[in-house]
């Protein structure tokens, strides 16, 4: 892959850089900006460069018309002030607003085009209809810079048809998440363990069964170990269960059996009568949850005894936090892994952070970034990796 010193002499062009700024917001409020922060790098790097900067990127799944609900005017804002300078926010994407946006800038300038899926051709099933909307974007600078890990995953204009269209070049932070997780996948240090969390294991089901040939340990948290629960033959209340996904789990728990890795469940968990951060907690046998109470957290004892499963680990992978970190009441497991890691990082681990939930709780629980080894910016798109598949985003820029 060429890297942005492979371009060459930048002064003056016009570089199209894809950025992931799909970020949490509250209204206009950007919650979590650990995506606009991991942009920074070659973004600085190509403005002291000389070149002319043009972002694009997306914020959540609008339905491929303008919708300003989804406008990326609040990154724009926040972009400005990690940056210390302007940034221009073109009113379309490729349109009138994008051409004049960036026939404006000088050299060491910076625009942003709106919402990349704005426009129905960038999620576009047609080859066509993308090279179409690729060739509007190519038009509109002279090199292109992929950047947006996040969504490397998805074969879309602005990802995949437009590095065809122009010289490109791999970004600081796709090339920074590329190797870091490369260590995790090809000939991992041992015991590499996985621990992987969030609610739902049908999301989940291509990485399992590829870690089941190739981690020591699986740690299993969040709102699909309850569908790991109900494939023991435990009853699991009114928690979160994916019904269709018991036989397949079945499957991965004798899979893991004969091959001798270890799936490591909870043995108590924190219930509530409903979902809501203030509902009456208490804690429960794993095997014991009754009805009417639903699991929100892992419990004191499997906090232990998850972290006595990964505090010796010399690779750590982390996806999905274990249980609703959000209420404050149920974000005891999630820090509980999230120390666990930092420890195993102490002890000379390498720890690995994937998943935009997982990523935000390390933030928002208010642990010091630089203790992890590497924190991933890619929710889907991590995990495809893990899962050893190939992300198009990343294939188009290997010739
Ligand atoms: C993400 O948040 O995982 C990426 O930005 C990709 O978003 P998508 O799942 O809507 O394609």
């Amino acid at each position: 892959m060429k890297t942005i010193e492979d371009l060459g002499d930048l002064r003056g062009k016009r570089v199209l850089v894809r950025s992931d700024f799909n970020v949490p917001l509250d209204g206009t409020t950007i919650t979590d900006d650990g995506r606009v922060r991991a942009a920074l790098p070659t973004l600085t790097a190509l403005l002291e460069a000389g070149a002319r900067v043009v972002v694009t990127a997306h914020l959540g799944r609008p339905k491929g018309a303008p919708d300003e609900k989804y406008s990326l005017a609040p990154v724009a804002t926040r972009l400005s002030e990690l940056l210390g300078k302007p940034v221009a926010l073109a009113q379309d994407t490729v349109g009138e607003s994008a051409k004049e946006t960036v026939a404006a800038l000088q050299d060491g300038e910076i625009a942003l085009l709106e919402n990349i899926r704005f426009d129905a051709r960038e999620t576009s099933k047609d080859d066509a209809e993308r090279g179409a909307l690729a060739d509007d974007l190519a038009s509109l600078a002279d090199a292109f810079v992929s950047d947006g890990f996040g969504v490397v995953h998805r074969k879309q204009a602005s990802v995949y048809d437009v590095a065809l269209k122009l010289p490109h070049a791999v970004g600081k932070l796709v090339l920074n998440e590329v190797e870091s997780l490369k260590k995790a996948t090809e000939d991992p240090q041992r015991p590499y363990v996985v621990v992987l969390g969030g609610s739902k294991v049908s999301d989940k089901l291509g990485v399992i069964s590829n870690l089941l040939t190739k981690a020591d340990r699986l740690v299993i948290g969040g709102g699909m170990l309850f569908t790991f629960l109900a494939a023991k033959g435990y009853s699991v209340g009114s928690s979160l269960l994916e019904q269709d996904q018991i036989d397949t789990v079945k499957g991965y728990l004798a899979q893991a059996e004969e091959s001798g890795v270890e799936i490591v469940l909870p043995v108590d968990i924190r219930v509530a009568p409903e979902f809501k951060a203030d509902a009456p907690a208490s804690v429960v046998a794993a095997d014991a949850i009754p009805d009417g109470q639903m699991g929100l957290d892992i419990g004191p004892e499997s906090e232990k005894l998850f972290a006595s499963k990964i505090v010796d680990a010399k690779t750590v992978v982390w996806n999905g936090p274990a249980g609703v970190f959000e209420f404050e009441a149920f974000a005891s497991g999630t820090k509980a892994v999230a120390q666990a890691l930092v420890d195993a990082g102490a002890n000379g681990g390498f720890t690995i952070v994937g998943g935009g939930d997982s990523a935000a709780a390390v933030r928002t629980l208010g642990f010091d970034e630089s203790t992890f080894g590497h924190i991933s910016t890619g929710g889907g798109a991590s995990l495809e990796f893990l899962e050893g598949k190939t992300l198009p985003g990343i294939a188009v820029l290997e010739d």
